[in-house]
């Protein structure tokens, strides 16, 4: 029987969000609703090379409201850097923050808000439900699809001394209202594109086979699996494609509603432990890890994949279930092929000295609560040293 969750009780969390062309002419009028004042802008040097952020100034500026920027954000949200946000939040009397960047923005936004409404270092409130007061009005306006940030009530962080990426799981990080404006996406880089595609297909995958999925959350994340193959199939893999873009920012907002819900699986807890060793990009890191997992779950929850396969356009009628996960693994392969993501741990310059390392972090990850099969110490060791 595979019924667990049919009685289970499950909650659904989303904040408020606008999707479609030019949203983000929105932001004043959001901005002003929410009670803002002084406004402090999170953002990154991309973004503010890009042009958006004067644009956001502007929408601000027309209804009266002050800002102050704070564009000190890495690739990888560090504490430091959140520590730095919330000095200038405070020195600048700001009431409201808004945050216009990709995933590590945004994470470091919400991070700015726990610690100022809590008045203690952002570290404090890692782990499940541990921030006693809630953050002041936060505004996404997410230039990446489907981190998931602008919609969760996730922040992940750098630990840059433990050398460890770290989550904040809280209602009281969701934000107040999310402006998802496809034409922000125009701008990324193709790579960051393509690291959006591996992630948004391993939401998906990672939150229908997750321990707390539900109906809702199913709907959400195989569409999002359907759409993301489609672009695939069809091979318009570019960021100035405004179709091809609106449909990946459709697909992430529906990965990112199923996985803030049912929280995701090992492909999360084996990346994040190997980014915080290595700074490489999340959408990259997801990529070694997927097949692997997949592989490591399978007969857990064979049903599941194999709906996950149907929606990945896979004939499947005739198969065996080892035939069905080997399908759906090729497929995967073959994803990454198009996108060019074939390394291997090895080839980040780390070696074997750090399997140890990077086990003992995978194991602490909040997202392996949620796999369908929880691995053991060896378990994990076994995957690192495969994909070695
Ligand atoms: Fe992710």
């Amino acid at each position: 029987m595979h019924m667990q969750n049919e009685f289970m009780l499950r909650k659904f969390v989303s904040p408020e969000f606008v999707f479609g062309e030019n949203c983000r002419f929105l932001i004043g009028e959001y901005a002003k609703k929410l009670g803002g004042r002084i406004v402090l802008i999170v953002t990154d040097e991309g973004l503010v090379k890009a042009g958006w952020v004067e644009e956001v100034k502007a929408y601000l500026a027309n209804k009266g409201i002050k800002f102050v920027i704070f564009s000190g954000v890495t690739p990888n949200p560090r504490v430091e850097e959140i520590g730095k946000g919330a000095v200038v939040y405070k020195n600048e009397s700001c009431n409201m923050l808004v945050a216009v960047g990709g995933g590590s923005v945004i994470d470091c936004a919400k991070g700015i808000g726990v610690t100022i409404a809590n008045a203690k270092p952002v570290m404090d409130f890692v782990g499940v439900d541990k921030i006693r007061y809630p953050i002041p009005p936060l505004i996404c306006l997410p230039s990446t699809p489907g981190t998931g940030a602008d919609l969760s009530q996730v922040a992940v962080l750098s630990n840059t001394q433990e050398h460890s990426k770290v989550g904040i799981v809280s209602k009281a990080v969701v934000p107040d209202l999310s402006l998802i404006d496809p034409v922000i996406v125009t701008t990324i880089p193709q790579y960051h594109l393509y690291c959006s595609l591996m992630d948004i297909l391993t939401h998906a995958i990672e939150a229908f086979v997750s321990k707390g999925s539900s109906a809702i959350t199913d709907l959400h994340a195989l569409d999002a699996i359907k759409r993301i193959t489609n672009i695939f199939d069809l091979g318009l893999i570019s960021s100035q494609d405004k179709s091809v873009v609106n449909d990946i920012s459709i697909a992430g907002i529906e990965a990112g509603l199923a996985f803030s819900n049912a929280s995701l699986g090992l492909v999360h807890s084996l990346s994040h432990s190997f980014e915080g060793l290595t700074d490489i990009s999340h959408g990259e890191s997801i990529s070694i890890f997927l097949e692997a997992s997949i592989n490591f779950n399978y007969d857990t929850v064979p049903h599941k994949y194999k709906a996950i396969g149907k929606c990945m356009g896979l004939s499947l009628d005739r198969m065996d279930p080892n035939e069905i996960k080997e399908a759906i693994i090729e497929k995967i392969g073959l994803f990454k092929k198009t996108l060019g993501f074939n390394k291997k741990i090895c080839d980040y310059g780390i070696n074997r000295d750090c399997i140890p390392f990077l086990v003992q972090n995978a194991m602490k990850d909040n997202c392996i609560i949620t796999n369908p099969h929880r691995p053991n110490r060896r378990d994990i060791e076994a995957i690192y040293e495969k994909l070695f």
